[in-house]
């Protein structure tokens, strides 16, 4: 045989950052993590959202970088933001227009403000454009903050599919301004804190602790407490992506994934009605009943994961978990062989050994997670 193999590896450092007001005078988390070298141009790109909430950014933008030597603002651009941007490729056709336009190279920055799906399209164009540009990312959202701002996956959707066209990059830095975290609904910065929960439960028995601990001021979503729990799971996401060792997902192990097989069907069988963060907290709270029906985890640490959840008013049970198949087979369950396909191999589904204890099995006895629904939908007809 002719030919060899060659081991490539590429190191990337992931900076994820904590602050309020980046962009008040004298702020330099921002401006710190940024090379001044060399007159690299910045191009901020904003969610149109944000508009009425922060009228006052695009002025505090310029005057921050207008002090600083050694960058310059190229220019702030307003485009359309929320899962209406994912949804075709105009928002991403305008992004890739304004970095050519804008004269963005490999040395300059794109930072983007906004919410997860948002990030995720400008982090696609910016992913692209010239084969990946510098990204800074400000996200917006608590499920943003807390989970996918620091994640590095981009994209958009396509052919009806969800993610389906897209970039593993990782962002040059990721900066959570806790500023933009209050402004949200009140029942939606409730949803972002599932993935807080869950990444405690997959990887930290002491911030699932702290988080049963906290669990009604988070639910009264005082400042502090929610600011300290996306800053711990932001930290927890970026730490798994880091050192887990599979930063792109090339395998079937995914346990930021935990409760997400069913809570994407469950998503996809409510016509996205059902929100992700209700969705997850759905797929959370059964996948943990059922790790202790299967004997793997105690049932009293169970009840404990259901409380907090129901602490923080999030759902156990939605009522499309009745829905059923021409032969009576819960619907639901689709989601185990879609998670499956989207793995591209065996079936891998994480259950918990303990809070902050996962294990990765690759079966699920559909009877007994009958059982859980059953029992889930009981008490929350309570
Ligand atoms: N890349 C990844 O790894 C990854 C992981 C999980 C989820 N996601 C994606 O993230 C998206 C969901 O993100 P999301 O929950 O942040 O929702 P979102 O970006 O759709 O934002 C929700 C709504 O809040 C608005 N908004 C944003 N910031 C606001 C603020 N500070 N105050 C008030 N309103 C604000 C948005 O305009 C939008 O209407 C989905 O598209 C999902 O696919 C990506
Ligand atoms: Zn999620």
């Amino acid at each position: 045989m002719r030919g060899e193999d060659f081991d490539i590896q590429v190191s990337f450092r992931h900076r994820v950052r904590f602050t309020r007001n980046a962009f008040a005078p004298g702020n330099s988390v921002l401006s710190d993590v940024l090379e001044t070298r060399g007159h690299s141009k910045v191009l901020v790109f904003v969610e149109n959202e944000l508009r009425g909430f922060f009228p006052e950014l695009e002025g505090e933008v310029q005057d921050y970088f207008a002090e600083l030597p050694g960058l310059r603002l190229s220019g702030v651009e307003w485009l359309q933001g929320g899962e209406e941007s994912k949804r075709d490729d105009a928002v991403y056709q305008a992004a890739l227009a304004a970095i050519e336009r804008y004269g963005i190279d490999r040395h300059s920055y794109v930072v983007v403000i906004g919410g997860g799906a948002f990030l995720d399209v400008i982090g696609f164009a910016a992913a692209t454009g010239h084969r990946g540009v510098r990204l800074v990312r400000f996200p917006t959202t608590t499920l943003s903050q807390d989970d996918s701002g620091v994640g590095v996956k981009n994209g958009i959707n396509a052919f009806g599919k969800k993610n389906f066209v897209g970039a593993f990059a990782v962002p040059y830095a990721v900066i959570n301004d806790f500023r933009f975290l209050h402004t949200q609904p009140e029942s939606v910065r409730r949803e972002g804190l599932i993935e807080a929960v869950k990444v405690a439960l997959v990887r930290d028995g002491e911030f699932f602790n702290w988080l049963e601990a906290n669990v009604e001021d988070l639910r009264n979503l005082e400042e502090a407490v929610l600011e300290e729990a996306v800053e711990r799971s932001a930290i927890q996401h970026a730490r798994h992506i880091a050192e887990g060792g599979d930063p792109f997902e090339m395998g079937s192990s995914r346990p930021l994934d935990y409760g997400h097989w069913a809570a994407h069907k469950l998503e996809q069988l409510t016509d996205f009605e059902l929100s992700h963060g209700e969705a997850v907290s759905v797929g959370v709270a059964l996948d943990t009943l059922y790790s202790a029906k299967v004997g793997r985890l105690k049932m009293a640490d169970a009840e404990r994961v259901l409380k907090v959840i129901e602490g923080l008013g999030l759902p156990l049970w939605h009522e499309a978990l009745d829905l059923r198949d021409s032969k009576g087979k819960r619907r639901v369950f689709r989601g185990l062989e879609e998670f499956r396909e989207h793995l591209g191999g065996e079936l891998t589904v994480l259950l918990l050994e303990a809070p902050g204890v996962g294990v990765d099995v690759h079966e699920i006895d559909e009877d007994v997670w009958e059982e859980c629904v059953e029992e889930v939908a009981a008490c929350s007809r309570v």
